[in-house]
């Protein structure tokens, strides 16, 4: 009685501390080095090219339609914590999907600020966004907060 109630603490401890340890773990990866910045130039870019080439499909104000994804709340939720070359790469391979591959790497990157810019991602300074792959990718796609998630609601 008193043994199995000890191992099934000393169980529940371990479980404890994997879980604190993996939350402190989440917290110093979001809080530390590669914030994500981008430039406000990047973001009027990134506006002028989706309204030319983007809205059609993804809608004026990122909802999505019939058979085309939403770029805001579903979109933020699926790409949390992606390393952004994965987002970019996709970009430039796949859209727009009646003309891939034709964006140039400055109008992917001015395409992600947008992106981020609408979705309530704040910049961390006035650096632009880069377009290489090799430091796009260490930088993650941030979790949407929980304010911007509830101010994105319908
Ligand atoms: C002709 C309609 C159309 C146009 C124009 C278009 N898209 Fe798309 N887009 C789609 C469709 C459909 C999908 C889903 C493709 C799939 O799931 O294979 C998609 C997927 C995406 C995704 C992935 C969404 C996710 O949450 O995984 C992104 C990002 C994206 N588009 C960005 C853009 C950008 C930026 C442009 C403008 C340069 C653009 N699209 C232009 C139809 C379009």
């Amino acid at each position: 009685m008193t043994r199995s109630f000890t191992l099934r603490t000393a169980l529940l401890a371990s479980v404890l501390s994997v879980f604190l340890l993996h939350t402190a773990h989440a917290a110093s990866q979001s809080g530390n080095g590669h914030a994500v910045s981008f430039s406000a130039e990047q973001v009027a870019h990134g506006a002028q090219i989706y309204a030319g080439a983007c809205a059609m499909c993804h809608g004026a104000d990122l909802e999505g339609g019939h058979d085309v994804p939403d770029l805001s709340t579903y979109f933020t939720a699926r790409w949390a914590n992606t390393p952004i070359d994965q987002l970019a790469g996709y970009i430039s391979r796949a859209m727009p999907l009646m003309a891939p591959g034709t964006l140039p790497p400055q109008d992917t990157a001015a395409l992600v600020a947008f992106l981020l810019h609408q979705n309530g991602v704040v910049s961390a300074t006035d650096a632009p966004l880069p377009m290489e792959e090799a430091r796009l990718a260490k930088l993650r796609f941030p979790a949407p907060s929980a304010s911007s998630a509830a101010a994105t609601k319908p």
